[in-house]
């Protein structure tokens, strides 16, 4: 902790991660640290999250003052309204904050809970929908139907919340191309809907649908219907006025996500709650993953064993950050960040292989090569 603070002596931390670890279910592919949602566990942890945070203020006083926050999970709308409000009330004495994010899934917004986001700033909405098909929900054991997305954007329209996020999955098994296409076309059709995260189905060991390819129920996606799915939303929400600013993530002019692209460009951050991670100068830390621990430590005030450590060398750091911004539309600027001489060299030789486009001294993916990017990124690091 002493280290922690030495290294940050000089910088402010402009963004805060807080992590709400309860979900009302568990969806077949996901591997997120989350729990069933339990009201007398939810109070004690939304109790010891506002101590943590209080706790880092202590430490860097005014240098905590963030312009972006992101309530994150899990789904952090399974806590009550009289949780929500405690959490926001905690938070509302920042008043640099310019982006304030909160998650949710379908069907779990009421206006009771909008309200109080509308009272303590919160100003952007990202909504997990994944699928527009009901059979699909299902099997992916999603807790909504696609006619749930439908009654929560309106009641975002209702309460005028102009920046709203929705994440989709795509190369899901038993999605047709077409089905896939509809699903694009509608959610871009909502105006309201303002940035679209595209994720691409990944199977994390744990999850049902890992045992599922185990036991041969399922069989993933090849890397060729990957990449053809990943082309038909590229094709489509660009042509519906969406930039893919980064390698998943799509947005109307203006309504880039302020928080995340922090992240991808090695900003500072601090997380808050079990399992969230932060990240200060060259070290990255996450606290423990179990809500029965974090409530036991920090009730103990034991905060310098709440989270492990890693420090980082100046190349592992300058490898990190050279990954995170090939992902993004801008692309690799060699005046911004270190870029040793043999990668400079890699990057060039992708030129030449029409892989990687070189404009103003910034290495950028093609835009039609851009689901090669992990590949690329093998490449070169
Ligand atoms: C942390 S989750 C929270 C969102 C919210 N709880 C919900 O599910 O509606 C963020 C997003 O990650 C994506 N995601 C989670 N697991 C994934 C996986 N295995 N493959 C692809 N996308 C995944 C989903 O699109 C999900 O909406
Ligand atoms: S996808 Fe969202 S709702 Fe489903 S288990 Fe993960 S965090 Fe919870």
């Amino acid at each position: 902790m002493e280290y922690l603070r030495k290294k940050i002596e000089m910088k402010n931390i402009d963004h805060l991660y807080i992590h709400i670890p309860f979900c009302t279910g568990k969806c077949s592919y996901c591997s997120f640290f989350s729990k069933p949602y339990d009201e007398e566990v939810a109070n004690l942890y939304v109790d010891k999250l506002i101590e943590e945070l209080k706790y880092y203020q202590s430490i860097y006083k005014e240098q905590l003052n963030p312009k972006t926050i992101y309530i994150g999970g899990g789904t952090p709308t399974t806590l009550s309204k009289l949780q929500l409000e405690k959490l926001l009330i905690s938070l509302y004495e920042f008043k640099n904050v310019t982006e304030f994010t909160i998650e949710t899934n379908p069907g779990l917004l009421s206006e009771g809970k909008l309200e109080l986001f509308k009272k303590y700033g919160v100003n952007r909405v990202s909504m997990g929908v994944q699928s527009l098909d009901d059979g699909v929900l299902k099997y992916l054991n999603r807790r909504h139907t696609a006619g749930d997305v439908e009654k929560s954007l309106e009641l975002l329209k209702r309460y005028e919340f102009e920046n709203v996020s929705i994440d989709l999955i795509s190369s899901l098994p038993n999605v047709s191309k077409e089905d896939w296409e509809r699903t694009i076309e509608k959610v871009s059709s909502w105006d309201i809907v303002k940035h679209i995260s595209v994720y691409c189905l990944s199977i994390e060991d744990g999850t049902k649908f890992a045992d599922m390819i185990e036991s041969g129920c399922l069989v993933s996606n090849t890397d060729d219907h990957e990449f053809e799915m990943g082309q038909v939303a590229r094709e489509l929400l660009e042509s519906r006025g969406y930039s893919r600013y980064e390698i998943s993530n799509y947005a109307k002019q203006g309504f880039e996500c302020m928080h995340n692209l922090a992240y991808w460009h090695g900003e500072d951050f601090l997380g808050v709650g079990a399992g969230a991670s932060s990240r200060l100068g060259l070290e990255r830390s996450t606290n423990v993953e179990s809500i029965e621990d974090y409530i036991l430590q920090v009730t103990n005030d034991d905060f310098s064993s709440l989270h492990e450590t890693e420090l980082l060398s100046e190349d592992e750091d300058a490898t990190e950050r050279i990954m995170f911004n090939l992902r993004l539309e801008s692309g690799i600027c060699l005046d911004s960040i270190n870029v040793p001489d043999y990668i400079v060299q890699k990057l060039d030789e992708l030129v030449n292989l029409n892989m990687l486009e070189l404009a103003v001294g910034c290495y950028k993916v093609k835009s039609d090569k851009r689901e090669l990017t992990n590949s690329i990124c093998e490449y070169l690091l």
